[in-house]
């Protein structure tokens, strides 16, 4: 039911059970908010948001309050004004004066709106929180001094993530953020998913950063210098830099990674047309054999380490297929550096991917040969844009060059591999193609691509009827659990811990709550449906590694190099 209301001396529309703020967003009126994310129940803890009601004594939270009938709104009231400034002036009273050399410096939210509502001085002032760095974890970073307590992060992991792995502790003057009894984040059951850095509007949660060490790498002639990046990448870069992105641009990207000093530069969708191949094999394997168990796909990093702590039951039916950037990795430190003539340790090799939780996979004890891992160094999107701004590289000023053989290339398939249920999609549509010399029918693909959190349908491949489960965000996954458990049986399973898939990866750059990347997902789409290359089977890239790479070099010919394995993991806490 519509309704007037009257903002401001201005009657707008207003609709039954619609908050004040969303009705004053609808009708063009913009006031500040801090604790509230799109999409969850709000909480009304940081009054940033507050409006002047006629007949209410006290201040009213537009974000917590529904519209009624009756309101006459002030939103810019000097009582209003006021108060946010006074609740943002106590936050930052006790805050570091650090942002120079602050993460989020120019792309934090507490920095915008001490300038939105002109704060110019330290009026209040409070004893600053005793500096306090958890570096522990590979992935991400804690910096408990800048957290104003909006209590995102906790929300996110427990609603969107569901481990729950980091909550209020303690009361008074002493709460903040943190695992259970106060520990480390090594020592709790996060995942490395990175979503709460996503949502924390100020520097208190950000990626470990390896761009040092790259740094030192790049400076050491001792080493040759490899870098790969996935195919998200190039996206990322163009969104942060602020470029239209093409898929011209990926190459452009190639050129300005050999500025800044690597010495070959590779595709991870490579990797995942390794993956998908193989994967569509091991599928066939066990629908062959008559197994009716599910084979779970292990490419999302943040998923294997949730199975590993909250899942271990499943973990027999998780493949032992590495993920593209550690596949992409094991083949640059065996058989590429034998073509290249370089022995293993002597290259420093790096990965650039849109998941925080990739810093964390590249360390597991699974990950290496002969002591050496198959990965040096993991760098985020963002990670990678400094790198780029830090050599003064123009990107708009850069030549368009091809990656470096044997990973030079991939499948439209990789490319939809980053995006919830594209990796399933690759796989089946390989072992589609390798019986039937045809793909799925489209309104099959369609039920796989993004939508609820929870997507299951059966698509024919031949003789095989294949059933798939995708869980888009892991709030699909009780879902799913329940299905299994009223008896529904499932040949493949994908499992993506950030919602959408990697495109909302954590390693991504930053941007408003208001913008999503559904676009760039309708671009890599519609780039799929063109391409000349659907399938690693039809890549001529593929057949060079597998007839090559892979089957002239006695040392990998077994192919163990790609597959690893996972073990239950005892939470802590
Ligand atoms: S990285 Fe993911 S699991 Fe870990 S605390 Fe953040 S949201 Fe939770
Ligand atoms: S760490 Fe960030 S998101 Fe979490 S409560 Fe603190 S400021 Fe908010
Ligand atoms: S945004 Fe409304 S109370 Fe925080």
């Amino acid at each position: 039911m519509l309704f007037t209301i009257q903002v401001n001396n201005k009657k707008i529309r207003a609709e039954k059970g619609e908050t004040i703020l969303s009705a004053l967003n609808r009708n063009g009126i913009i006031i500040p908010t801090l604790c509230r994310m799109k999409d969850f129940t709000p909480t009304g803890a940081c009054r940033m948001c507050v409006v002047e009601v006629e007949g209410r004594d006290r201040l009213v939270a537009a974000c917590s309050q529904p519209v009624e009938e009756w309101m006459k709104i002030r939103t810019h009231s000097p009582r209003v004004i006021t108060a946010r400034k006074t609740n943002v002036e106590l936050l930052l009273s006790n805050h570091p004066d650090d942002c120079l050399y602050c993460d989020r410096n120019l792309n934090c939210e507490l920095q915008r709106l001490a300038e939105e509502l002109n704060i110019r001085e330290r009026r209040i002032k409070a004893k600053k929180i005793r500096p306090m760095l958890d570096q522990s974890s590979p992935s991400i970073v804690r910096e408990l001094s800048k957290c104003i307590l909006c209590g995102r992060c906790v929300r996110v992991c427990e609603e969107v993530v569901t481990a729950t792995s980091i909550d209020f502790i303690y009361r008074g003057s002493s709460i903040h953020v943190g695992p259970a009894m106060d520990r480390d984040f090594n020592f709790s059951s996060c995942i490395n998913c990175g979503q709460c850095i996503i949502v924390c509007p100020t520097g208190a949660l950000h990626e470990k950063y390896n761009i040092s060490e790259v740094q030192e790498y790049l400076n050491n002639p001792e080493f040759m210098k490899v870098i790969q990046y996935s195919p998200l990448v190039p996206a990322g870069i163009a969104e942060e830099s602020g470029i239209k992105y093409s898929r011209d641009f990926d190459m452009v990207l190639n050129s300005v990674l050999r500025k800044i000093g690597f010495e070959k530069v590779y595709n991870t969708g490579s990797g995942t047309d390794i993956l998908i191949w193989e994967m569509a094999q091991q599928l066939k394997d066990r629908i062959s054999t008559g197994k009716r168990e599910p084979l779970f796909i292990s490419a999302c990093p943040a998923w294997n380490k949730y199975a590993e702590q909250f899942m271990p039951s499943y973990l027999p039916m998780l493949s032992t297929l590495k993920c593209p950037q550690q596949i992409a990795g094991s083949l640059i430190r065996t058989a590429i550096a034998d073509q290249a003539g370089v022995k293993a340790e002597k290259i420093f090799s790096v990965s650039v991917t849109p998941c925080t939780a990739m810093k964390f996979e590249a360390r597991r004890d699974g990950m290496m040969r002969r002591g050496i891992s198959d990965i040096d160094s993991v760098l985020t999107v963002r990670e990678l844009g400094r790198l780029i701004r830090l050599y003064g590289i123009d990107l708009s000023n850069s030549n368009s060059e091809q990656a470096d053989p044997p990973m030079e290339g991939f499948s439209s398939a990789a490319a939809l591999a980053e995006l919830s249920g594209g990796l399933a999609e690759g796989v089946i549509k390989s072992l589609c193609y390798s019986e039937t010399k045809s793909f799925p029918g489209r309104q099959h693909i369609k039920k796989l691509r993004t939508g609820a959190s929870f997507r299951e349908t059966v698509i024919p491949a031949g003789k095989y009827k294949i059933s798939v489960a995708i869980v888009d965000g892991l709030t699909g996954l009780e879902k799913l659990k329940s299905s299994i458990a009223g008896g529904s049986k499932y040949d493949l399973v994908e499992v993506m811990v950030c919602p959408g898939g990697c495109i909302n990866g954590a390693g991504m750059p930053f941007r408003s709550q208001k913008d999503d990347r559904k676009s760039l997902a309708r671009m890599i789409y519609q780039a799929g449906a063109h391409d000349a290359i659907a399938l690693p089977e039809n890549s001529p890239v593929m057949m060079n590694i597998y007839d090559k790479l892979i089957g002239e070099s006695s040392e990998i010919a077994d192919k163990k190099i790609f597959h690893t394995h996972y073990v239950k993991r005892d939470v802590l806490l």
